[in-house]
């Protein structure tokens, strides 16, 4: 009999725009995973309406990260690929499980106090429990695998307490979700300005993002932050000009990065042809998935078929799992 592959779930924040470091640390992992697991991805855009988004950037948000995921080398053929509010279990178990999560322990969650620090006047019952509907994600396809960073290991550690909780009281229904990673460091994506990791929200002008076009990639590249170069053969590179090498290894051939180093270590080093080739190399890799990317938003119907195809695997398995969590609960009276 063929072993069962293992089942795989993560959710995608539709916040619009990815970069790069979205790319290499999350995306290349589902593509690779799509292969090998049963997969599924999911739009949080319930988990959005915590923040009050405005009715129609929501909908661009949501059509825009499909878009973006599937560009990038998802295929909404092997995996499910679906938008949470489409699938209506997971609000059923988000209720069941709301009667085993404590008040204590969601308001001693990280990103709640943090969200609760930004937006005093919107603390709302969603945003104490989203760890609950975060599980209930997870668990309503008995997932065991979650990739995500480490911003999120605190949720899934609640997770797991929730599902003992159910175990406990219920029956086994539910796996221990874990989180997932290939290889034990994640890729961190530096910035261009020398300082920290590219980012959603923080310092555009040092991000590269997906849907930058060939100038603005090309601008933001060439303002990368670097200095006259060393003066003493084989000196440690400063970390900006360490991450200058890093993007490089992403997006150029081995043999470029090479003479580059060499140059380096021998003090010949030009940075405005290190920066000139690693932008025509970033735009050698961002531009097609660009132009894949507005070419699917271009295409309303399929991108509606991709949903409905997604929400129907998605729900399949949603019904089955609610079969056995109502049994467990003893909502079944005849
Ligand atoms: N909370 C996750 C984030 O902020 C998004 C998310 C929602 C998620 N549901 C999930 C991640 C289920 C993994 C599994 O990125």
């Amino acid at each position: 009999m063929k072993k069962q592959k293992e089942i795989v779930m993560s959710g995608i924040r539709p916040t619009g725009f990815l970069h790069l470091g979205n790319y290499f640390g999350a995306l290349q992992n589902y593509v690779r995973m799509q292969d090998e697991y049963q997969c599924f991805f999911m739009v949080a855009d319930l988990h959005s309406l915590t923040t009050h988004p405005d009715t129609k950037e929501l909908k661009e948000n949501v059509l825009r990260v499909l878009a973006e995921n599937i560009a990038c080398g998802l295929n909404p053929e092997k995996v499910a690929l679906y938008c949470q509010s489409h699938i209506y279990e997971t609000s059923e178990l988000y209720l069941y499980l709301n009667m085993l999560a404590y008040k204590g322990e969601l308001e001693k969650t990280t990103t709640f106090k943090e969200k609760a620090r930004l937006q005093p006047d919107n603390i709302n019952a969603g945003l104490l429990t989203y760890p609950v509907l975060q599980t209930a994600d997870i668990i309503l396809h008995r997932a065991s695998l979650v990739p995500v960073g480490k911003d999120q290991e605190q949720h899934l550690e609640m997770a797991r307490n929730f599902v003992n909780r159910f175990n406990h009281r219920y029956g086994e229904v539910f796996p221990e979700p874990k989180a997932f990673n290939y290889g034990s460091e994640l890729i961190k994506v530096p910035s261009l300005d020398g300082a920290g990791k590219m980012s959603k929200s923080e310092n555009q002008y040092a991000t590269l993002y997906l849907a930058d076009d060939d100038e603005a990639i090309r601008k933001k590249v060439m303002k990368a932050k670097t200095d006259n170069g060393p003066v003493i053969p084989n000196s440690p590179k400063p970390e900006y000009i360490e991450n200058i090498f890093l993007l490089m290894r992403l997006v150029c051939d081995d043999s470029i990065v090479q003479k580059f180093d060499q140059e380096y270590n021998n003090c010949k080093i030009r940075y405005g042809d290190l920066k000139k080739q690693l932008a025509e190399d970033m735009v050698k890799f961002i531009s097609p998935i660009r132009e894949k990317v507005n070419e699917i938003l271009g295409n309303n119907k399929y991108l509606q078929q991709v949903m409905e195809q997604g929400a129907e695997k998605a729900r399949k398995s949603a019904k089955t799992t609610m079969e056995l969590v109502r049994q467990a609960i003893g909502l079944k009276y005849f």
